[in-house]
């Protein structure tokens, strides 16, 4: 049973492809088994059993326990087989190992808009370097979508609102394809893209030849600014906000006396919907960002307030929940300099993230 052999399904490209493809053909053998015997049977029977002559009446059945049990046991046992093998495969992929590459996906009628630690950005296409777990972290601008690479054999919804995780060890140098695989309006079936696996070296030769105009903690911090959150959230205790220094990864204390910890997902809601969190000692007055800040932004300052967080909590933050103990990604952005200071700063900087639309 080596299912590489069978044309009709995409690349084995990723470390889960063998056992996804192992787990399908032994379901596809068993229910094709199955199925002749059973299409077997009802022809033998109609032939063996067959009426022979007009005064020929069958012997009534009465039931048969053994018989019931056989054909309630055996189904089960194959039905727990599955069960268990599906579910060790499930897990497997629904937890990314601690020390994943993290790239941020942002779904949009109809694109996929991809974001590296080191500030890359991509549109409908994704670099990553082969051999390496890659953690994608993922959200969506309108409706659900969801990612799905079949040469990875691992897909997973997008939702607007909340952050779903996926990932993959590609073990294949190539190009694979990307679909949206939730349908999401007009031109869902345009909403494609492509996977490049490279070469460790080619991959580092890519990020740095991309012109990305600092790293994502960077760009969060300039978007700090410029949303003028360090206004009040000043980092010696004494703003109207609560300092951010050290919170990501904490659990923080609220005004009623329930904590919370600080992940992606309640950095993204205090940002968006300040006022359903309230830390304890701190008034309700920030406004909302909603609307002045992309999801693409959000992730920025998710990654800026992680830069500047615990260090030992920086991949907690996300719906996966544990990877926590992963050293932080990113260096600790100190200072002002959103653009890298290797970069000369051209003409046509882009705009900062947040008024990007
Ligand atoms: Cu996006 Cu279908």
């Amino acid at each position: 049973m080596q299912p590489k052999q069978l044309s009709f399904l995409p690349d084995q490209a990723s470390s889960i492809a063998g056992s996804v493809d192992g787990l399908y053909a032994f379901l596809v053998l068993v229910t094709a088994f199955f199925s002749l015997l059973i299409a077997f049977l009802v022809v033998f029977f109609a032939v063996k059993y067959r009426r022979r002559s007009d005064d020929e009446f069958p012997q009534p059945i009465h039931g048969s326990l053994l018989l019931e049990i056989v054909w309630s046991v055996i189904p089960l046992g194959i039905s727990m087989v599955i069960f268990g093998w599906g579910a060790s495969i499930f897990f497997k992929e629904s937890r990314p190992p601690a020390d994943s590459l993290e790239i941020y996906v942002t779904g949009k009628q109809w694109m996929w808009k991809l974001q590296h630690m080191e500030g890359q950005r991509e549109m409908n296409e994704l670099h990553i370097p082969v051999n390496r777990n890659i953690k994608l972290t993922m959200t969506s601008e309108d409706v659900i979508h969801d990612f799905f690479v079949p040469a990875f054999r691992t897909k997973a919804d997008v939702v607007p609102g909340r952050y779903t995780t996926e990932w993959f060890r590609p073990t294949k140098v190539g190009q694979y394809h990307i679909f949206c695989a939730e349908y999401c309006g007009t031109r869902h079936s345009g909403m494609i893209g492509t996977v490049y696996v490279m070469e460790p070296s080619q991959y580092e030769a890519w990020l740095t030849g991309g012109g990305a105009q600092g790293t994502m903690a960077q760009k969060g911090e300039a978007l700090f600014q410029q949303l003028a959150c360090v206004n009040c959230h000043l980092t010696d205790g004494h703003g109207r906000c609560p300092n951010l220094v050290g919170v990501f990864g904490s659990d923080v204390k609220l005004k009623g006396g329930a904590t919370v910890k600080a992940d992606a997902a309640y950095v993204r809601e205090s940002i968006l919907n300040p006022q359903a969190k309230i830390v304890d000692g701190y008034e309700n007055i920030m406004p909302t960002f909603q609307g002045l800040v992309t999801e693409d932004g959000v992730l920025e300052l998710i990654e800026y307030v992680k830069s500047i967080g615990a260090k030992d909590a920086a991949n907690s933050g996300t719906t996966g929940g544990s990877t926590t103990g992963a050293p932080a990604a990113v260096p600790t952005s100190k200072g002002p300099p959103p653009i890298s200071p290797t970069q000369t700063l051209p003409s046509t900087a882009k705009p900062a993230a947040g008024s990007m639309k």
